[in-house]
């Protein structure tokens, strides 16, 4: 028989290629029956497949232009790479930009600027930037908090990140003297490296919440007790790229160790549904503020998208009539990143940050509540000249969360929602997050926060001011349109911002709440 078999000339190499070629024609025209372009092209219309599949890497690599990608383009993206790593973040030749662009901003420099005098914080550390406002002071909180930053880690939370990004996060913050807020999915023990901690939660209540989903108080407090980290407490409104979209996390996603971290059942799906339980109108809400402040001692704040000022309007009155009220407002763009969004609402739904933060402030500011407040601010904003801008528009700190995540290694593969992202960053696969070398990228973390405060200060100092939060409305201009080619904000957005009770940086320095020192 062997002989037999032996006789037949096996076949050339080629041939393998043809049947294997023929079976998925086969398969093609007569098996599978979802894709039409693959019954009517059989073969070949598996390659419209495959392009399409990797058509957002060629255009990222070979067919965009430097600055025509969104979310953030590749100067933007380079600039973070480099100052995380770093290398030389200049660019030569001048500016690439369009200066007479729409919305283009500029910062309006002094003839002479700010001269940082011997024996000056900034003479012996650079990059000190601490937040000129204190988070709790004016409600008399028992443990206020200026953060010793003013940029910080965004609501992002374990599980829409890996534990590797997690931690490289926490440890970054740590040695960059900045915080760490949680995000919704509560306060994991990657969080636990040392660096401050905002703790976040949204209308799943993950952390802190009852078997039935309901807030629970007691859990709060021993939160609170057991992490002295935790410098302040964030309640999620809502976020720029999904406000007012509950969420299902399905039960599959759902880990033994996701399940004790977010006070959940293993393998159950949990709603977070659109709107909170723990309150259901303006009054409730300064009402349930007020009680966790009182009960942890730490300051209260709100984050928000802004649509509609009704509501925002009923609190400021209220805050006016009671004297009560949040500690901080963390105001997010539409433009707002996001681990997975419809994009009908991360396109459409709530103002882009310069409408919704304006329309905000001058709610506060037309009664006289600023003072009371932290203003932070998130969407986009961590480029040292776009935080110029939104501090002369009134903020008093800046959240990132996709510039962090870029600065750990992001490159902004846009597959955060389906677990596959290529660094390890956002996704739960335990061989991609290996890849992840965390010492090494806590260092660029705080790298880039380092370069980010040293090149604010910077572009402050060359504007005449010690600090930024000295910038005014004046201080920057913005390209409007054909007619008024060129504004103020102050005249673009109609209000000038409060002044900041700023004294020095070194009583900034020398203050007791300052944070920075787990
Ligand atoms: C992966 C990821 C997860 C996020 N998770 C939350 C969250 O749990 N809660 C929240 O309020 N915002 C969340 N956000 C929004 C960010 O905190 C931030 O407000 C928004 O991305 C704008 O900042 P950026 O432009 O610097 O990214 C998330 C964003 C990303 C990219």
């Amino acid at each position: 028989m062997s002989q037999i078999l032996n006789t037949i000339p096996s076949p050339p190499w080629w041939a393998w290629i043809f049947l294997f070629l023929f079976l998925v024609a086969i398969w093609d025209i007569f098996i599978q029956k979802k894709h039409t372009i693959k019954h009517n092209f059989p073969v070949v219309g598996h390659l419209r497949y495959w392009l399409e599949s990797i058509g957002p890497e060629m255009r990222q690599y070979f067919v965009a232009n430097n600055r025509e990608e969104l979310p953030f383009n590749r100067i933007e993206r380079g600039w973070i790479y480099a100052s995380a790593k770093k290398e030389n973040n200049y660019e030569g030749f001048g500016s690439d930009r369009d200066l007479y662009a729409h919305q283009h901003i500029f910062v309006k420099n002094r003839m002479m600027g700010f001269v940082v005098p011997e024996g000056h914080p900034n003479a012996i550390d650079p990059y000190f930037l601490p937040c000129a406002k204190v988070m709790g002071q004016h409600n008399n909180r028992r443990k206020p908090f200026r953060p010793s930053s003013i940029v910080n880690v965004s609501a992002m939370s374990f599980g829409s990140l890996s534990a590797a990004a997690v931690e490289a996060m926490n440890k970054g913050v740590k040695k960059a003297g900045a915080y760490h807020n949680t995000g919704e999915g509560g306060l994991s023990p990657y969080h636990k490296h040392g660096g401050d901690i905002v703790f976040h939660f949204g209308t799943g209540y993950f952390g802190v919440r009852t078997p039935d989903g309901n807030f629970s108080m007691e859990k709060m407090k021993k939160l609170v007790e057991d992490n002295p980290s935790i410098k302040a407490i964030e309640i999620k409104l809502s976020q720029g790229a999904k406000p007012g979209k509950g969420g299902v996390l399905p039960g599959a996603k759902i880990t033994p160790e996701l399940a004790e971290i977010r006070g959940v059942e293993v393998g159950k799906d949990v709603l977070s549904p659109a709107t909170h339980k723990a309150f259901s109108n303006v009054t409730e809400l300064v009402a349930f503020i007020e009680e966790i402040a009182e009960v942890t001692g730490l300051p209260v704040g709100i984050k928000g998208a802004i649509g509609k000022l009704d509501q925002w309007e009923e609190l400021a009155d209220l805050m006016l009539e009671t004297g009560k009220g949040p500690d901080f407002i963390t105001v997010d763009g539409g433009e707002g990143g996001t681990g997975a969004a419809p994009p009908s609402f991360a396109d459409h739904v709530s103002l882009p940050w310069v409408y919704g933060f304006s329309s905000l402030y001058r709610v506060f500011l037309n009664r006289k509540l600023t003072d009371r407040i932290v203003f932070i601010g998130s969407g986009k904003l961590g480029f040292p000249a776009k935080a110029a801008m939104a501090f002369a528009m009134g903020v008093d700190c800046i959240n990132v969360a996709r510039e962090a995540m870029m600065s750990i290694g992001c490159i902004q593969a846009q597959a955060c929602h389906n677990n596959t992202c290529p660094t390890g960053i956002a996704t739960q696969s335990k061989w991609l997050q290996k890849g992840i070398n965390i010492p090494l990228k806590s260092d660029r973390l705080a790298q880039y926060f380092s370069t980010f405060r040293k090149e604010f200060l910077e572009i402050t100092h060359a504007a005449g001011y010690e600090h930024p939060s000295q910038f005014t409305m004046d201080d920057v201009q913005v390209n409007v349109d054909d007619n008024d080619l060129n504004k103020s904000l102050a005249s673009t957005y109609g209000y000038n911002k409060a002044k900041v009770p700023f004294t020095s940086v070194q009583d900034l320095k020398d203050c007791s709440y300052l944070g920075g020192k787990n």
